[in-house]
């Protein structure tokens, strides 16, 4: 069935890893994101494009791309796959073009401590520096995605103004990202705050514009995804086995596992094309291969049945 109603963007190549302590050796990550590609996800974030003394972990972002991009998922070959790649600055687009990535991710924060602590500048720098990726990017006819930070909190300054959030995702768009994904960075997000945030947000910028890139430090990340789907949110990054979080928001957890995600959705009868009994043997298989305890509730329960 290739119906798909929710659209999922797999994070964990990225977003799962780049916080890992123990350097993971590369043929595992491209292992990962072959086996990704096998259970229907059509979107799967592959590396970033960082300085490799931010994210050591990412340093072997390059490589990954030309064996992804050389020998891709075999039974899924003939479908499009989108890796896209997160590069803050021309540096990252240069090595992230030259590595054969399509499509890019700019990221900003609201707020400006984080701002500091993950890219050391501004806010108002970093959407500079997005804007000039961006542009240059669409120039050689890469596709490119804004993620914003810290929709609630951050880690260092607290509650995120609300009025603050709209005016960067507008730039996020008019400077040419396709859409922006709203970032619950701490994962303190609650339904009830995903609602007031699409609120105001919904009204100027279509739904179809969004997506939901929410942590699970509470726990919430599927109620969130549920709520913003029930306003039309149809797009979420989500993460295999839950791994995930940023070295720079201290008390951040993982994504929302994918599994979870995936389990919830597809017993509402929303359909995202994903296999799940696959997309659990690859977390079981991935926690195991890190040497941290499976971080899915639904894979678990599947994985036992
Ligand atoms: P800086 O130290 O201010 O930058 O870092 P700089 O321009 O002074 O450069 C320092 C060194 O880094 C230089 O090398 C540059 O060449 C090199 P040196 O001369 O010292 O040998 N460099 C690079 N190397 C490779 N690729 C690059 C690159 N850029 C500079 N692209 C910088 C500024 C933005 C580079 C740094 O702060 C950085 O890399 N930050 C990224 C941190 C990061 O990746 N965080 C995690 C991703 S964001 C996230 O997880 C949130 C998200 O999931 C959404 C959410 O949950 O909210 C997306
Ligand atoms: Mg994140």
């Amino acid at each position: 069935n290739s119906r798909r109603d929710v659209e999922i963007v797999e994070v964990g190549p990225r977003d799962g890893l780049q916080n890992i302590k123990t350097t993971i050796p590369t043929t595992t990550k491209i292992e990962l994101i072959r086996r990704l590609a096998d259970t229907g996800l059509v979107n799967i974030e592959a590396t970033s494009f960082v300085s490799p003394k931010w994210v050591p972990q990412l340093a072997d972002g390059a490589l990954v791309m030309k064996q992804i991009l050389e020998h891709p998922g075999h039974e899924y070959q003939s479908r499009r796959l989108n890796y896209p790649v997160l590069a803050p600055n021309y540096k990252g687009l240069q090595n992230a073009h030259a590595a054969g990535a399509k499509e890019i991710v700019v990221f900003a924060s609201i707020t400006e401590a984080f701002s500091k602590a993950n890219q050391n500048c501004t806010v108002d720098q970093a959407l500079q520096q997005c804007e000039a990726v961006t542009k240059e990017a669409i120039q050689l006819g890469m596709r490119v995605r804004g993620v914003v930070s810290c929709i609630f909190s951050d880690p260092f300054s607290g509650p995120t103004p609300p009025e603050a959030i709209l005016p960067v995702v507008r730039r996020l768009l008019d400077m040419g990202c396709y859409e922006v994904g709203l970032g619950d960075t701490l994962g303190v997000g609650t339904p009830k705050k995903v609602q007031d945030l699409l609120e105001t947000l919904l009204t100027e910028i279509p739904a179809n514009k969004l997506a939901g890139h929410f942590h699970d430090t509470y726990g919430q990340g599927v109620a969130n995804i549920v709520r913003a789907y029930d306003m039309g949110i149809r797009k979420f990054d989500s993460s295999v086995a839950g791994l995930g979080g940023c070295p720079y928001a201290p008390g951040a957890r993982g994504n929302v596992a994918t599994e979870d995600v995936i389990y919830t959705l597809e017993n509402s009868g929303i359909s995202t094309g994903v296999d799940l009994e696959r997309l659990c043997s690859i977390g079981q298989w991935i926690s195991n291969e890190i040497g941290i305890p499976y971080g899915s509730r639904a894979g678990m329960a599947i994985a036992s049945k």
